[in-house]
């Protein structure tokens, strides 16, 4: 064992063999490198060299710590890799027309025998499964004839006590009775624009949009306007407001937190600047709202709704992401269009699944649900890291990859003549699925753009990359 000498620098000359075996692979992104106790004991140095060592590394950017789980790699994106241009979408509005696309994206995702890179679908590894199942079979008993009623709107009281306590935590003073259940964010998200908007109206969106929104825009016969964004901070506000000037704006849609696919949170005064824009101007605002648990700061960031003074917001949130997307269960916040979205939701279908709300709302309560969101949240901010330190070795270079700050998908801008199409069929005949960036607008705005879920990571998948990689450069050529 060394014995260890007073010299300051004995803290710089650990941090550099650390990096060298960082960079020579030896300690790979994404793994935890050993604990402050192991390094000291291996290289015979005090725990606080140690400490000093981790703590220069960690602001140069080579670890991160995640707590109460240790040191790991991070991925040096940022140098590595330059960010998505800011969106620049036209400047009128589209009808839409993705429905064929969207359809191609349900029937490959359905494959088994296809690497899932496709469609945002949460990692089953992730989800809570034994747990809910527990609290499912619990309230079977417990509920044994009310678990087959209905339960109309607004839904389960105590489910609904849970989702404002879950509320609160985004900056939300709201009471049970401001929420209403629904059978997932789709359905919410349909139900708000059956309440403000009637065909042939205009809707603001950001620019790219989760796909799922832009189909029910267009089953409502919506027209689109699509705003500009930045990959980092999402809408631009400023954009928005002069697009309001010139166009009789509806209702707006936005994804403040961890937009699919960008994975960009709003700053919170972004978030204000727009609630007060269009406060001024009465436009409704639905704020979609489905990854708001998957944040990988240290704080939950606020939501735009905890700025709503006069009702106009309508939040929309469900468990399809962290809890089950099977169970069918979300819910929307509805200002003002309160009364409205509970008599379109009985005609519609009366009530969500009841035996999952009590199972839901159960768990949440037990306190199973935010040490499952502490756990799955840096397993996320892992597969992200992983998966764009991957893009960024087998992709031609020149590619460019967005850093998210929440979520599970990553954004990537290929090469100007790598049509994302052409990709697509490419990859599927090495049975790889990817969603081609053509199905985030509505008006063919994203042709070198595709979307990867990174909410796994794996040798297979790794390996799917490179071959990926290998396509695209064969067609940039
Ligand atoms: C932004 C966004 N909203 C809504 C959904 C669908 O939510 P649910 O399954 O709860 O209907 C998804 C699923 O990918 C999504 O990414």
């Amino acid at each position: 064992m060394k014995t260890e000498t007073n010299s300051p620098l004995l803290y710089r000359s650990l941090a550099d063999t650390l990096i060298s075996l960082i960079e020579k692979d030896t300690y790979r992104v994404g793994e935890r490198i050993p604990s402050v106790r192991q390094m000291s004991k291996q290289q015979g140095v005090s725990i606080s060299t140690v400490l000093q060592a981790y703590l220069l590394l960690e602001n140069q950017g080579w670890i991160e710590a995640r707590p109460q789980s240790g040191y790991y790699v991070r991925a040096k994106v940022r140098e590595q890799a330059p960010e998505p241009e800011i969106s620049s979408p036209v400047k009128d509005p589209s009808q839409v027309s993705l429905h064929e696309l969207a359809m191609m994206l349900m029937r490959d995702s359905t494959d088994p025998e296809l690497v899932q890179l496709g469609l945002a679908l949460p990692n089953p590894n992730y989800l809570p499964i034994e747990k809910i199942n527990q609290a499912l079979t619990k309230a079977a008993k417990r509920h044994a004839v009310d678990a087959h009623r209905y339960i109309v709107p607004p839904g389960l009281e105590e489910l609904r006590v849970q989702i404002a306590k879950r509320a609160a935590l985004a900056g939300c003073q709201l009471s049970p009775n401001d929420f209403m259940i629904t059978s997932g964010g789709l359905e919410a998200m349909d139900l708000c624009l059956h309440a403000v908007c009637r065909p042939g109206d205009i809707v603001a969106i950001e620019s790219p949009m989760y796909f799922g929104t832009l189909q029910t825009l267009e089953v409502h016969g919506l027209r689109v306007l699509e705003i500009p964004t930045h990959p980092r901070d999402g809408l631009n506000v400023e954009a928005l407001s002069f697009a309001i000037q010139y166009n009789p704006v509806r209702a707006v849609i936005v994804i403040s937190n961890f937009n699919n696919p960008l994975g960009s949170q709003m700053p919170d005064e972004k978030k204000k600047e727009l609630v007060e824009l269009l406060a001024r101007h009465d436009i409704p605002l639905i704020e979609n709202n489905v990854y708001g648990e998957l944040y990988f700061g240290e704080k939950r960031p606020l939501v735009c709704k905890s700025f709503d003074k006069k009702g106009l917001v309508m939040l929309i949130s469900a468990f399809s992401k962290d809890i089950s997307p099977g169970l069918r269960i979300g819910s929307i916040a509805p200002g003002r269009y309160k009364t409205e979205l509970e008599w379109l939701k009985f005609t519609i279908n009366t009530s969500s699944p009841t035996l999952p709300q009590y199972a839901i709302a159960d768990f949440i309560e037990s306190g199973g649900y935010d040490h499952h969101l502490r756990r799955i949240r840096r397993e996320y901010a892992r597969n992200v890291e992983l998966m764009s330190s991957a893009v960024i070795r087998y992709f031609p270079s020149g590619v460019r990859l967005t850093r998210p700050s929440g979520g599970f998908v990553l954004w990537v801008q290929l090469p100007e003549n790598v049509d994302s199409l052409e990709l697509y069929k490419k990859a599927l005949a090495a049975k790889i699925t990817l969603a081609p960036g053509y199905v985030f607008s509505a008006s063919n705005q994203y042709a070198n753009f595709i979307r990867l879920n990174a909410a796994e990571f794996n040798y297979n998948i790794e390996r799917s990359l490179e071959k990926l990689g290998n396509i695209i450069k064969e067609m940039r050529l």
